[in-house]
């Protein structure tokens, strides 16, 4: 029997260091060719969903869209400064009136999620775009869980988005075309999933931040490869990775003082959220995206659409491309979110699923 792999070669963590070296030294430069603020067409026949949007690059990403005119769902944890955002953004803004609404969301409890997701799907109203900016990056913290007892990166940055996406499917194909659009990152790169062990506990490997994130958003990116190839065409619903860049957000709020001192003293290298949050924009709302999501789906081994900090679509990192792994991931994050292994499959039928969290089973 082959030998289980046990994390990335060297070669491939070289090469997946130098993908995240080259975007934060050359991102300015690559995505040179892109207005800042991206161009939004007028999108008052879209209603999105973003996850997030209280901070950093969600916080444009809810603003833009509503701008254009879509009806925005603020999914947050604090809907008192979502509140005060729009009241802010209202205040200087002289367009129509913004479209924005705001509801609780916990992405530390899947119980939250399935609350999220079931209040949502009462309204039997079309979603048109699904976009888990949410994310957490706890530079320098010990290893910590959520009350469901799994890693926090993993939770907020993986888990909690999948069951999220997989709950509101009825709602994303009333929408369809629509579109699932995940945050990830070019840190994915480093990552490696070790699917006997999610939490980072066995102690094979040594936790860290770095280990925590890295894996959530490589999960997250064979995650979605198996979702896209599950959904059929006709459902009509895309999943799209994007890199927003390396942008200046609150993600760095954990970083020691000097090295935060060093993040304003590189503006030039840096994003701001407003150009960080370009890449999630395009893919919302750019026409050929349905189009490029087909095609990756025809392919033998599609894996799922990855957009680039520069609005160009890109190849995940090589241990995305890994089929075996992928379904590890894709099975183990089922079990661990608590749905059944063919959850997708019923819901596109339109029938129920069961998830162990949350007040379903009440
Ligand atoms: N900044 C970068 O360089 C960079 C690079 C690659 C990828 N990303 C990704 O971009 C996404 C957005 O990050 P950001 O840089 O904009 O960071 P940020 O400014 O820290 O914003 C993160 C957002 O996620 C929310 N959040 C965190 N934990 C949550 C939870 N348990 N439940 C619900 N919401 C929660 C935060 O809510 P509060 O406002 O309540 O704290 C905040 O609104 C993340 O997925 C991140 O991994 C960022």
């Amino acid at each position: 029997m082959a030998k289980r792999k046990q994390g990335l070669g060297w070669i491939e963590w070289l090469r997946g260091w130098m993908y995240v070296i080259y975007e934060m030294l050359f991102q300015r430069i690559t995505a040179s060719h892109l207005h800042n603020p991206l161009e939004l067409p007028p999108l008052s026949d879209l209603t999105c969903i973003v996850t997030g949007s209280t901070s950093g690059i969600g916080r444009e990403i809810a603003r833009q869209l509503a701008e254009a005119g879509a009806h925005i769902v603020m999914a947050v944890r604090n809907p008192k400064a979502a509140h005060e955002l729009i009241n802010q953004w209202s205040a200087s803004w002289h367009g129509l009136p913004l479209n924005i609404e705001v509801m609780q969301l916990d992405l530390l409890s899947l119980d939250s999620v399935v609350t999220f997701a079931n209040a949502w799907n009462a309204r039997l109203a079309p979603l048109h775009v699904l976009i888990n900016n949410a994310g957490i990056f706890s530079i320098g913290e010990p290893q910590k869980f959520s009350k469901d007892g799994f890693e926090e990166h993993m939770q907020v940055n993986h888990l909690a988005p999948a069951l999220l996406s997989i709950l509101l499917l009825p709602s994303l194909i009333r929408g369809s075309p629509s579109r699932i659009i995940n945050v990830n990152s070019v840190m994915h790169y480093v990552g490696f999933v070790d699917t006997e062990d999610m939490n980072a506990v066995s102690g094979k490997r040594k936790y860290s931040s770095l280990l925590g994130y890295t894996s959530s958003k490589l999960a997250q990116v064979m995650f979605s490869s198996v979702l896209h190839k599950r959904l059929p065409v006709e459902a009509g619903v895309n999943v799209v990775c994007v890199s927003p860049g390396i942008v200046h957000t609150n993600v760095a709020r954990d970083l020691p003082r000097i090295v935060q001192a060093a993040y304003h003293l590189i503006p030039y290298f840096i994003f701001s959220a407003q150009e960080g949050s370009r890449s999630a924009l395009f893919s919302a709302t750019d026409p050929q995206i349905p189009e490029y999501c087909e095609l990756l789906k025809a392919d033998e081994w599609p894996v799922c659409a990855f957009i680039s900090q520069d609005c160009r679509p890109t190849n995940p990192s090589e241990e995305a491309h890994s089929v075996e792994t992928s379904f590890e991931v894709w099975e183990k994050t089922l079990e661990m979110i608590g749905l059944p292994s063919d959850a997708v499959e019923r819901l596109i039928e339109g029938k129920e699923v069961k998830c162990r969290y949350g007040t379903q089973n009440d």
